[in-house]
């Protein structure tokens, strides 16, 4: 998230944004999904900004922050049509009157009014102009009532790219945050002047004979069809490989992208190389910027029959991460480096 010459960080979960605090990151950090009991108290002591979108939270958070002895930090958010969190425009006054009260009372400072977008990937679609309309009202309503935010904000990663009137004081990017289209039909990556930042390799774990006819992984869904040579690649859907990509995804190795061979296993899956010899401990690419001829990370989310988003965000916990550049601008998950 970003705003003028500050940078917010935003999470979904309180424990995501408890973690960043403890490893030591300072300034802003906004968090805004949460469950009745959550962690509220711990926090506010942390100077986290949370969020309401309901009476319950608020009654809450107000609790919470008696308890820790200060004023918590909330942004409210507004459901202006997405039809999933936030408080519904008929209850925004309710909601609002008991923050400013809770605020005339020193329990809280209201420090941002937000909301989110159902279809900004689908530019010119009526709900787009529909959620600003509500979005700008309930901000005004809000501000009649004496709510003075830091913060308004309402984009994702395509809103940014796509609806400037739609960027008030912060955007809340995802997905162009991996250099990667919200989606296809908004332009290539490099069409929006984004570039994948993110790498997932594997070390070839194995490069052996098969002859013909040879089934290959479970069910043997693919049989070699002619004398070949198969390589193992040591990832599989419990490093965040989609299952649904067997057969399909592609992966480059030796410098050709090759082909998932039958099924993705937990831990590991097989390319039909056709007679190359690639030494095992040789690179397999998954998916990359896509400048050495790997595949993408959409390429997966088209093998896979899912959105990109999806193949970025589930690689599984035991795939190392390594940061390049000492910037933490690129990521390289995988079993080799
Ligand atoms: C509330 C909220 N804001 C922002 C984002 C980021 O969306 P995008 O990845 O499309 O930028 C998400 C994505 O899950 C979200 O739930």
């Amino acid at each position: 998230m970003c705003i003028r010459d500050r940078t917010w960080l935003g999470t979904a979960t309180p424990h995501e944004a408890l973690a960043l605090r403890a490893a030591g990151l300072d300034g802003r950090i906004m968090c805004w999904l949460w469950t009745p009991g959550g962690p509220w108290r711990e926090a506010i002591e942390a100077d986290i900004d949370v969020s309401a979108g309901g009476m319950w939270a608020l009654r809450e958070i107000v609790a919470a922050a008696e308890a820790a002895g200060r004023p918590a930090r909330v942004q409210l958010k507004a459901d202006t049509g997405l039809g999933r969190g936030g408080c519904q425009p008929a209850d925004w006054p309710e909601l609002v009157g008991a923050a400013r009260d809770a605020e005339r009372a020193g329990h809280l400072r209201i420090t941002g009014l937000w909301s989110h977008f159902a279809c900004a990937d689908e530019p010119g679609h009526p709900s787009i102009a529909a959620q600003l309309a509500v979005y700008r009202d309930l901000v005004a309503y809000a501000e009649k009532e004496g709510v003075e935010p830091e913060v308004r904000h309402l984009a994702n990663s395509p809103a940014t790219l796509t609806i400037p009137e739609a960027h008030f004081d912060l955007v809340r990017t995802g997905i162009a945050m991996y250099g990667i289209s919200p989606a296809p039909e908004l332009g290539t990556s490099a069409e929006l002047g984004l570039r994948p930042v993110m790498t997932l390799a594997a070390a070839v774990a194995l490069v052996k004979d098969a002859p013909a006819g040879h089934g290959v992984s479970y069910g043997h869904h693919y049989t070699t069809p002619a004398d070949t040579t198969l390589g193992l690649i040591p990832v599989g859907y419990a490093d965040g490989v989609p299952r649904h990509a067997s057969g399909s995804g592609p992966v480059l190795v030796g410098g050709k992208v090759r082909t998932v061979a039958g099924r993705v296993a937990m831990d590991q899956f097989v390319v039909d190389l056709q007679g190359d010899r690639p030494e095992a401990g040789a690179e397999a690419v998954l998916f990359g910027p896509g400048d050495r001829g790997e595949p993408t990370a959409q390429d997966w989310a088209e093998a896979a029959g899912t959105i990109a988003y999806e193949i970025v965000t589930r690689i599984g916990a035991r795939v190392p991460r390594v940061y390049v550049n000492e910037t933490a601008d690129e990521v390289t998950g995988g079993v080799s480096r």
